[in-house]
């Protein structure tokens, strides 16, 4: 797939514009130690680009206690969200990095449409705590969706919002689930992070910025 065909860039949220792992991983042990399930940081790795529901079905897998009800692990994921959004209350301009910003206005400065395809419900939430929505043409998140990623349903939307065909949009990742998802509706798929690793990625970057040499 060619660079030059690329008019608008897809960016995964959590990870890729900005860090929350952290917070979900706080919020996440906060439920599990309540519920004596053993939850590490390689656990919190694994919930990367996996919705909420699914995320707290992998954190149930070493729950041994009564069996739940379907009500009980809704209740279950609300309480996890209300204990991660008030970490999110805390967020602020400072938890972008300016590298971040100064790359996103180059792009836009050289005619790329941009937008936020994220899994996330709180993804509106967050890009407004720090300041950051209006640096994108549009966003689909978590409450646009029926299918969460590998799914690539988040950004065909994204795509659909921005009015560019998806084989002409890139998608910049930080999830192996993001990556096939990406392929999956036909992108370019960027990898960050530990996307790196992950054999469908195409364009892989160091940094944020060496966007900036794959789009000119
Ligand atoms: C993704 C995160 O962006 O959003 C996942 O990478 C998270 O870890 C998912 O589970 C859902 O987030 P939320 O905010 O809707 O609970
Ligand atoms: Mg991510």
């Amino acid at each position: 797939m060619n660079n030059k065909k690329i008019k608008a860039i897809l960016f995964d949220l959590d990870g890729v514009v900005l860090s929350t792992d952290h917070y979900h991983f706080l919020a996440w042990k906060q439920m599990a130690d309540e519920l004596a399930i053993p939850f590490t940081k390689t656990d919190n790795e694994r919930l990367r680009g996996v919705s909420r529901m699914e995320s707290l079905e992998i954190v149930l897998e070493k729950y041994t206690g009564a069996p739940l009800t379907a009500e009980e692990k809704v209740a279950l994921a609300e309480k996890k969200n209300d204990a991660y959004r008030v970490y999110l209350r805390q967020m602020s301009p400072s938890d972008v990095a300016d590298e971040v910003r100064d790359t996103l206005r180059e792009l836009r400065r050289r005619g790329y449409r941009l937008a936020i395809g994220s899994s996330s419900k709180n993804a509106r939430f967050i890009l407004s705590q720090t300041e950051m929505t209006d640096f994108f043409d549009a966003i689909a998140d978590g409450t646009d969706i029926s299918r969460s990623k590998p799914d690539p349903e988040v950004f065909v939307k994204a795509a659909q919002f921005v009015n560019t065909d998806p084989a002409e949009c890139a998608v910049v990742e930080d999830a192996f689930a993001g990556i096939e998802a990406a392929v999956g509706g036909g992108m370019l798929p960027v990898a960050i992070g530990s996307a790196v690793d992950c054999p469908m990625a195409v364009h892989k970057l160091t940094t944020f910025s060496d966007l900036l040499k794959l789009f000119n």
